[in-house]
């Protein structure tokens, strides 16, 4: 069951930031998944639409210019990083990290498909060495956005992120999936079953769970054979360490 570090690792320090990449890494987290936003051109990592909960700003996150979001402080003296800059703390470990970008707000598509592209070849995360070892996933609760990243870059590898499943019923949730190209359903810990797994699996999907931290809810979603967990807590998957 793959660990992937939930907003970096929030459980470890604050949510969406550099620090917060770097220790759900050396916690053992084989994957990390940030929140994006797209600001003025920009790729910033955040997950609220509003700047109170998480920093010292205010107001709608769309509504300011990207230098008063770099000004906020998110956290222990953490700034809103970029997208980038999260690329360049991942490429500095040794070890082979998977990134999940989820594409927050409904203008992140393009900007995402144009960044995966410019990386440079050189980079650790380059595009077709991201898609060669199977490192890179886009998300999204939005999926007309994930419908817009296919249609740029059909190469680049999709989660079909759901709140809840849809009314029609988990076979829905799975018709939803393969209409976007996507290789996995993403799923509320909760809304996971046996059933779904199965016809996910059948289907050629992998099942990905989130946010789960409980250990009694981790080792429920191993015994059902889910595919990876984003968690705020990576070392409590990988064993590194119990808190
Ligand atoms: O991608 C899993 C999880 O991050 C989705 O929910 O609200 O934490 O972005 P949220
Ligand atoms: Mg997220």
């Amino acid at each position: 069951m793959l660990s992937i570090g939930h907003r970096g690792a929030a459980g470890y320090a604050p949510e969406n930031t550099i620090a917060a990449v770097e220790q759900g890494i050396r916690l053992g987290a084989q994957w990390v998944e940030v929140d994006v936003y797209c600001v003025e051109g920009e790729l910033i990592v955040f997950h609220d639409d509003r700047l109170e909960r998480t920093t010292n700003g205010t107001g709608l996150v769309m509504e300011q210019s990207f230098e008063y979001l770099r000004s906020l402080d998110a956290g222990d003296g953490q700034q809103i990083p970029t997208l980038q800059e999260v690329f360049d703390t991942i490429a500095q470990f040794r070890s082979l990290i998977g990134i999940n970008i989820e594409l927050k707000g409904s203008n992140t598509a393009e900007p995402v498909a144009a960044f995966l592209q410019h990386q440079s070849v050189e980079h650790a995360l380059s595009l077709p060495k991201l898609l060669q070892r199977n490192l890179l996933a886009v998300s999204s609760f939005e999926h007309s956005q994930l419908q817009q990243l296919h249609q740029l870059n059909p190469a680049i590898p999709l989660g079909a992120l759901f709140w809840g499943l849809p009314p029609e019923g988990p076979g829905n949730a799975i018709a939803i999936a393969q209409a976007l190209s996507a290789q996995s359903i993403n799923l509320r810990h909760d809304t996971v079953t046996a059933a779904i797994i199965s016809a996910a699996h059948g289907a050629g999907l992998k099942v990905w769970a989130y946010t789960v931290n409980d250990p009694q809810d981790l080792s429920r979603m191993r015994s059902l054979g889910v595919d990876g967990v984003f968690t705020d807590y990576p070392g409590r998957v990988s064993g590194h360490v119990s808190s």
